[in-house]
């Protein structure tokens, strides 16, 4: 079982609902930048309330912002982990990989989950974060196409991307994403 991942795809696809069960079965650390920023932001932190309004609105925090979190936490675990939301754009990816070779460690898989827009806005919508309302989320998936998208790419020419279709139950999903990981 690899352990050292990354879970890219859009917004609702379940990347956190499928992260939480991944990690606590194989008892890796899941670094949720989404979560981590959330907690700033009720912390009223400097970072916080730099990253409120653009988060409020669906627009991607600044990557200094987003890095000088990630980083910290991530010279901090000492076994395996799943970034999930992170890296968002190709600025981040290369900052990770820079973080990564300090650290002697590297990504051995990609999870990418996709699924229809139609699903991803009914799921959000039913969810009910402060985010997750029409506006927003039509927002959240413009900047999903334009500026995490490319990352698609990015990982797919070092051969790291396993595409699953995320739109089964939860448990139909973990068991996919399970065996592509024993696979690779
Ligand atoms: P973030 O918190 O990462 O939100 P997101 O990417 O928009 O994705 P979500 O968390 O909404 O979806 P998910 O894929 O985790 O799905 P989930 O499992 O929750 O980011 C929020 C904001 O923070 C960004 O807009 C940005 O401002 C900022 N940010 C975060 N990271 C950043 C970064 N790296 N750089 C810059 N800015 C950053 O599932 C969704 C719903 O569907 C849930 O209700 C769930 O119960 C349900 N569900 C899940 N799976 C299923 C299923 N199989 N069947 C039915 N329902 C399901
Ligand atoms: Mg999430």
């Amino acid at each position: 079982m690899k352990k050292r991942l990354l879970f890219l795809g859009p917004p609702g696809a379940g990347k956190g609902t499928q992260a939480k069960r991944i990690c606590e079965k194989y008892s890796l650390s899941h670094l949720s930048t989404g979560d981590l920023l959330r907690a700033e932001v009720v912390a009223k932190t400097d970072l916080g309330n730099k990253a409120a309004v653009l988060m409020a609105n669906g627009e991607l925090v600044t990557d200094d912002l987003v890095l000088s979190i990630v980083e910290t936490k991530l010279k901090a675990i000492s076994s395996g982990w799943l970034l999930d939301g992170f890296p968002r754009t190709v600025g981040q990816a290369e900052a990770l990989e820079r973080i990564l070779v300090e650290i002697d460690q590297l990504i051995e898989a990609v999870v990418l989950l996709e699924l229809n827009d139609d699903l991803l806005i009914e799921r959000l919508l039913l969810r009910g974060r402060d985010d997750d309302n029409q506006e927003v989320i039509t927002n959240r998936l413009d900047v999903y196409r334009v500026k995490t998208e490319p990352l698609i790419d990015y990982f797919r020419s070092k051969g790291l991307i396993h595409s699953i279709q995320a739109d089964g139950s939860v448990e139909e999903i973990t068991q996919l994403i399970e065996s592509v990981l024993k696979c690779v």
